[in-house]
Protein backbone atom coordinates (compact mmCIF):
# COMPACT_ATOMS: atom_id res chain seq x y z
CA UNK A 1 0.00 0.00 0.00
CA UNK A 2 1.61 3.28 -1.00
CA UNK A 3 -0.36 5.82 0.31
CA UNK A 4 -0.34 6.70 3.78
CA UNK A 5 -3.12 4.55 5.50
CA UNK A 6 -6.15 5.96 7.55
CA UNK A 7 -4.61 4.28 10.56
CA UNK A 8 -1.65 2.38 11.52
CA UNK A 9 -1.35 0.14 14.47
CA UNK A 10 2.57 -0.72 15.38
CA UNK A 11 3.22 -3.84 17.75
CA UNK A 12 0.62 -2.42 19.77
CA UNK A 13 0.63 -3.69 23.80
CA UNK A 14 -1.12 -3.54 26.76
CA UNK A 15 -0.53 -5.64 30.19
CA UNK A 16 -3.02 -5.05 33.34
CA UNK A 17 -0.67 -6.39 36.09
CA UNK A 18 0.86 -8.39 33.69
CA UNK A 19 -1.69 -10.03 31.96
CA UNK A 20 -1.75 -9.38 27.79
CA UNK A 21 -5.03 -7.63 27.26
CA UNK A 22 -3.44 -6.60 23.74
CA UNK A 23 -0.17 -8.55 22.27
CA UNK A 24 1.95 -6.96 19.67
CA UNK A 25 -1.03 -5.85 17.47
CA UNK A 26 -0.65 -5.03 13.62
CA UNK A 27 -3.26 -3.09 11.79
CA UNK A 28 -3.88 -0.64 9.31
CA UNK A 29 -7.20 0.92 7.85
CA UNK A 30 -7.63 2.27 4.81
CA UNK A 31 -9.83 5.81 3.97
CA UNK A 32 -13.13 4.70 3.91
CA UNK A 33 -12.84 1.25 5.01
CA UNK A 34 -15.28 -0.33 7.31
CA UNK A 35 -13.84 -3.35 9.73
CA UNK A 36 -15.19 -5.42 11.90
CA UNK A 37 -13.77 -6.08 15.48
CA UNK A 38 -15.18 -10.04 16.63
CA UNK A 39 -14.03 -12.02 20.22
CA UNK A 40 -15.09 -13.44 22.47
CA UNK A 41 -16.09 -11.84 25.87
CA UNK A 42 -13.02 -10.77 27.16
CA UNK A 43 -10.79 -11.17 24.21
CA UNK A 44 -9.26 -7.67 23.40
CA UNK A 45 -11.77 -5.72 21.71
CA UNK A 46 -12.55 -2.66 24.15
CA UNK A 47 -9.04 -2.26 24.98
CA UNK A 48 -8.20 -1.84 21.49
CA UNK A 49 -10.71 0.50 20.85
CA UNK A 50 -10.20 2.51 23.80
CA UNK A 51 -6.15 2.58 23.58
CA UNK A 52 -6.54 4.13 19.49
CA UNK A 53 -9.52 6.33 21.44
CA UNK A 54 -6.97 7.95 23.87
CA UNK A 55 -9.21 5.91 26.84
CA UNK A 56 -6.01 3.90 27.63
CA UNK A 57 -2.44 4.66 27.47
CA UNK A 58 -0.65 1.49 25.40
CA UNK A 59 2.00 -0.30 27.45
CA UNK A 60 4.38 -0.12 24.21
CA UNK A 61 3.67 0.58 20.50
CA UNK A 62 2.83 2.38 18.28
CA UNK A 63 -0.99 4.50 17.00
CA UNK A 64 -0.53 6.61 13.61
CA UNK A 65 -3.61 8.73 12.45
CA UNK A 66 -2.93 9.68 8.95
CA UNK A 67 0.89 8.88 9.58
CA UNK A 68 0.85 11.02 12.93
CA UNK A 69 1.96 9.57 15.96
CA UNK A 70 -0.79 9.96 18.08
CA UNK A 71 -0.09 6.93 21.09
CA UNK A 72 -1.21 7.92 24.21
CA UNK A 73 -3.27 11.01 22.88
CA UNK A 74 -5.78 12.14 25.27
CA UNK A 75 -9.48 11.53 24.50
CA UNK A 76 -10.28 14.87 23.72
CA UNK A 77 -7.39 16.02 21.67
CA UNK A 78 -8.36 12.47 19.40
CA UNK A 79 -11.53 13.38 19.01
CA UNK A 80 -9.93 17.27 18.07
CA UNK A 81 -7.88 15.37 15.06
CA UNK A 82 -10.93 13.34 13.79
CA UNK A 83 -10.38 9.66 15.83
CA UNK A 84 -14.06 9.73 17.30
CA UNK A 85 -16.67 6.71 19.09
CA UNK A 86 -19.17 5.57 20.47
CA UNK A 87 -19.43 3.22 23.94
CA UNK A 88 -20.48 0.01 24.34
CA UNK A 89 -23.16 1.87 26.71
CA UNK A 90 -25.39 4.33 25.46
CA UNK A 91 -24.35 8.15 25.66
CA UNK A 92 -27.67 9.75 25.44
CA UNK A 93 -29.15 12.00 27.56
CA UNK A 94 -31.95 9.99 28.76
CA UNK A 95 -34.05 12.91 29.70
CA UNK A 96 -33.66 15.10 26.96
CA UNK A 97 -35.68 14.78 23.44
CA UNK A 98 -33.57 13.54 20.44
CA UNK A 99 -33.60 17.66 18.56
CA UNK A 100 -31.77 18.82 22.59
CA UNK A 101 -29.25 15.48 23.02
CA UNK A 102 -28.09 16.16 19.48
CA UNK A 103 -27.84 20.18 19.56
CA UNK A 104 -26.21 19.69 23.03
CA UNK A 105 -23.90 17.09 21.37
CA UNK A 106 -23.18 20.06 18.48
CA UNK A 107 -23.13 22.63 20.91
CA UNK A 108 -19.72 20.98 22.78
CA UNK A 109 -17.71 19.87 20.12
CA UNK A 110 -17.85 23.72 18.48
CA UNK A 111 -16.62 24.65 21.85
CA UNK A 112 -13.15 23.59 21.04
CA UNK A 113 -11.08 26.62 21.76
CA UNK A 114 -13.59 28.72 23.35
CA UNK A 115 -13.89 29.93 25.80
CA UNK A 116 -17.40 29.73 26.20
CA UNK A 117 -20.69 27.31 24.79
CA UNK A 118 -22.13 28.04 21.76
CA UNK A 119 -26.07 28.61 22.43
CA UNK A 120 -27.27 24.98 21.32
CA UNK A 121 -29.54 27.45 19.29
CA UNK A 122 -27.13 28.97 17.15
CA UNK A 123 -28.09 28.69 13.32
CA UNK A 124 -25.66 27.24 12.31
CA UNK A 125 -25.89 24.22 14.98
CA UNK A 126 -29.80 24.17 14.05
CA UNK A 127 -28.73 23.74 10.32
CA UNK A 128 -26.25 20.72 11.58
CA UNK A 129 -28.73 19.31 13.30
CA UNK A 130 -31.46 19.04 11.05
CA UNK A 131 -28.76 17.19 8.25
CA UNK A 132 -27.55 14.94 11.22
CA UNK A 133 -31.36 13.90 11.74
CA UNK A 134 -32.29 13.27 8.05
CA UNK A 135 -28.80 11.67 7.47
CA UNK A 136 -29.57 8.78 10.41
CA UNK A 137 -33.35 8.87 9.62
CA UNK A 138 -34.59 10.21 13.45
CA UNK A 139 -36.05 13.57 12.14
CA UNK A 140 -39.36 11.84 12.71
CA UNK A 141 -38.45 11.45 16.91
CA UNK A 142 -37.42 15.02 17.05
CA UNK A 143 -39.22 15.72 19.86
CA UNK A 144 -39.31 12.89 21.62
CA UNK A 145 -37.24 11.93 24.90
CA UNK A 146 -34.57 9.28 24.42
CA UNK A 147 -35.90 7.12 27.51
CA UNK A 148 -38.86 6.51 25.18
CA UNK A 149 -37.15 5.42 22.27
CA UNK A 150 -36.75 2.18 20.96
CA UNK A 151 -33.07 0.70 21.29
CA UNK A 152 -32.33 0.96 18.04
CA UNK A 153 -34.28 4.34 17.17
CA UNK A 154 -31.33 5.33 20.35
CA UNK A 155 -28.11 3.59 19.08
CA UNK A 156 -28.88 5.85 15.51
CA UNK A 157 -29.01 9.16 17.97
CA UNK A 158 -26.28 7.64 20.06
CA UNK A 159 -23.88 7.27 16.40
CA UNK A 160 -25.35 10.50 15.29
CA UNK A 161 -24.22 12.12 18.23
CA UNK A 162 -20.27 10.26 18.12
CA UNK A 163 -20.67 11.91 14.15
CA UNK A 164 -20.63 15.55 15.07
CA UNK A 165 -17.36 16.46 14.90
CA UNK A 166 -17.61 14.67 11.65
CA UNK A 167 -14.24 12.17 12.22
CA UNK A 168 -12.43 10.73 9.77
CA UNK A 169 -12.25 7.05 11.62
CA UNK A 170 -14.96 5.98 13.89
CA UNK A 171 -14.73 3.33 16.85
CA UNK A 172 -17.86 1.84 17.41
CA UNK A 173 -18.03 -0.47 20.47
CA UNK A 174 -20.96 -2.97 20.13
CA UNK A 175 -23.51 -0.34 17.81
CA UNK A 176 -26.48 -3.44 17.49
CA UNK A 177 -26.01 -4.61 21.16
CA UNK A 178 -29.89 -4.60 23.29
CA UNK A 179 -30.95 -3.82 19.69
CA UNK A 180 -34.27 -6.32 18.39
CA UNK A 181 -33.31 -8.79 16.08
CA UNK A 182 -36.10 -7.05 14.19
CA UNK A 183 -34.60 -3.42 14.73
CA UNK A 184 -31.00 -4.16 14.21
CA UNK A 185 -30.44 -4.81 10.03
CA UNK A 186 -32.33 -1.44 9.33
CA UNK A 187 -30.56 0.19 12.05
CA UNK A 188 -26.89 -0.90 10.37
CA UNK A 189 -28.56 -0.29 7.11
CA UNK A 190 -28.65 3.40 8.05
CA UNK A 191 -25.41 3.59 9.98
CA UNK A 192 -23.08 1.72 7.24
CA UNK A 193 -24.88 3.89 4.68
CA UNK A 194 -24.55 7.51 6.76
CA UNK A 195 -20.66 6.59 7.26
CA UNK A 196 -20.07 5.43 3.96
CA UNK A 197 -21.74 9.07 2.75
CA UNK A 198 -19.40 10.85 5.58
CA UNK A 199 -16.30 8.85 4.11
CA UNK A 200 -15.12 7.93 7.52
CA UNK A 201 -13.30 4.84 7.83
CA UNK A 202 -15.20 2.79 10.47
CA UNK A 203 -14.17 0.08 13.06
CA UNK A 204 -17.06 -1.65 14.96
CA UNK A 205 -16.67 -3.93 17.86
CA UNK A 206 -20.00 -6.94 16.43
CA UNK A 207 -20.73 -9.73 18.50
CA UNK A 208 -23.43 -10.82 15.77
CA UNK A 209 -21.69 -12.84 12.53
CA UNK A 210 -24.75 -11.94 10.56
CA UNK A 211 -24.26 -8.22 11.02
CA UNK A 212 -20.72 -8.93 10.01
CA UNK A 213 -21.09 -11.09 7.42
CA UNK A 214 -23.07 -8.48 5.87
CA UNK A 215 -22.02 -5.21 6.55
CA UNK A 216 -17.94 -5.20 6.70
CA UNK A 217 -15.14 -4.88 4.14
CA UNK A 218 -12.96 -6.89 6.72
CA UNK A 219 -12.56 -8.55 10.02
CA UNK A 220 -10.47 -8.75 12.68
CA UNK A 221 -10.95 -11.47 14.83
CA UNK A 222 -9.50 -11.11 18.85
CA UNK A 223 -8.71 -14.01 21.00
CA UNK A 224 -6.74 -13.42 24.12
CA UNK A 225 -5.11 -10.20 23.33
CA UNK A 226 -4.17 -11.17 20.12
CA UNK A 227 -5.40 -10.80 16.32
CA UNK A 228 -5.66 -13.98 15.31
CA UNK A 229 -7.08 -13.17 12.08
CA UNK A 230 -7.58 -10.30 9.55
CA UNK A 231 -8.85 -11.13 6.57
CA UNK A 232 -12.34 -10.28 4.48
CA UNK A 233 -15.56 -12.04 6.23
CA UNK A 234 -16.33 -14.80 3.63
CA UNK A 235 -12.38 -16.01 4.42
CA UNK A 236 -12.28 -15.40 7.94
CA UNK A 237 -15.88 -16.72 8.95
CA UNK A 238 -14.98 -19.97 7.93
CA UNK A 239 -11.62 -19.67 9.35
CA UNK A 240 -11.21 -23.12 11.79
CA UNK A 241 -9.17 -20.59 14.64
CA UNK A 242 -12.20 -18.21 14.21
CA UNK A 243 -14.88 -20.88 14.29
CA UNK A 244 -12.99 -22.66 17.27
CA UNK A 245 -12.17 -19.23 19.53
CA UNK A 246 -14.65 -17.06 18.21
CA UNK A 247 -18.15 -17.91 16.59
CA UNK A 248 -18.39 -21.61 17.95
CA UNK A 249 -19.12 -24.12 15.49
CA UNK A 250 -22.76 -24.09 16.16
CA UNK A 251 -23.22 -20.36 15.62
CA UNK A 252 -21.37 -20.13 12.51
CA UNK A 253 -22.49 -18.27 9.58
CA UNK A 254 -23.87 -19.75 6.14
CA UNK A 255 -21.19 -18.57 3.92
CA UNK A 256 -20.32 -19.39 0.38
CA UNK A 257 -18.67 -22.59 1.51
CA UNK A 258 -20.32 -25.64 2.51
CA UNK A 259 -21.64 -26.98 5.98
CA UNK A 260 -18.98 -29.69 5.90
CA UNK A 261 -16.26 -26.80 5.06
CA UNK A 262 -17.07 -24.67 8.51
CA UNK A 263 -17.01 -27.63 10.85
CA UNK A 264 -14.15 -29.03 9.30
N1 LIG B 1 -9.00 -1.32 33.30
C1 LIG B 1 -8.68 -2.63 33.34
N2 LIG B 1 -7.96 -3.14 34.36
C2 LIG B 1 -7.62 -4.45 34.40
N3 LIG B 1 -7.96 -5.33 33.45
C3 LIG B 1 -8.68 -4.87 32.40
C4 LIG B 1 -9.07 -3.51 32.28
N4 LIG B 1 -9.78 -3.35 31.13
C5 LIG B 1 -9.81 -4.56 30.56
N5 LIG B 1 -9.17 -5.47 31.31
C6 LIG B 1 -8.98 -6.90 30.99
O1 LIG B 1 -8.51 -6.97 29.65
C7 LIG B 1 -9.09 -8.08 28.97
C8 LIG B 1 -9.78 -7.59 27.71
O2 LIG B 1 -10.93 -6.84 28.10
P1 LIG B 1 -11.89 -6.12 27.05
O3 LIG B 1 -12.79 -5.23 27.83
O4 LIG B 1 -11.09 -5.50 25.98
O5 LIG B 1 -12.70 -7.36 26.45
P2 LIG B 1 -13.77 -7.35 25.28
O6 LIG B 1 -13.20 -8.17 24.16
O7 LIG B 1 -14.19 -5.98 24.97
O8 LIG B 1 -14.96 -8.20 25.94
P3 LIG B 1 -16.58 -7.98 25.88
O9 LIG B 1 -17.03 -8.70 24.62
O10 LIG B 1 -17.05 -8.68 27.11
O11 LIG B 1 -16.88 -6.52 25.88
C9 LIG B 1 -10.02 -8.76 29.97
O12 LIG B 1 -9.31 -9.82 30.57
C10 LIG B 1 -10.31 -7.67 30.98
O13 LIG B 1 -10.59 -8.20 32.24
MG1 LIG C 1 -15.95 -4.89 25.18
Amino acid sequence: MTAVPALRVTDLCKSFSGIMAANNLNVEAADGEIIGIIGANGAGKTVFVNMITGYLKPTSGKIEFQGKDITGIEPRNATHVGVCRSFQVSQVFMSMTVEENLLTALSICKQAGRAMLQSPRAPDLLIECEKLMELYNITGHRDQVASTLSQGVRKLLDIAMAVVSNPKILLLDEPTSGVSVEEKFGIMDIVIQALREQGATVLFVEHDMEIVERYVDRVLAFYQGEIICDAPPAEALINPQVIEYVIGGEHAPNMNASEDAIHA
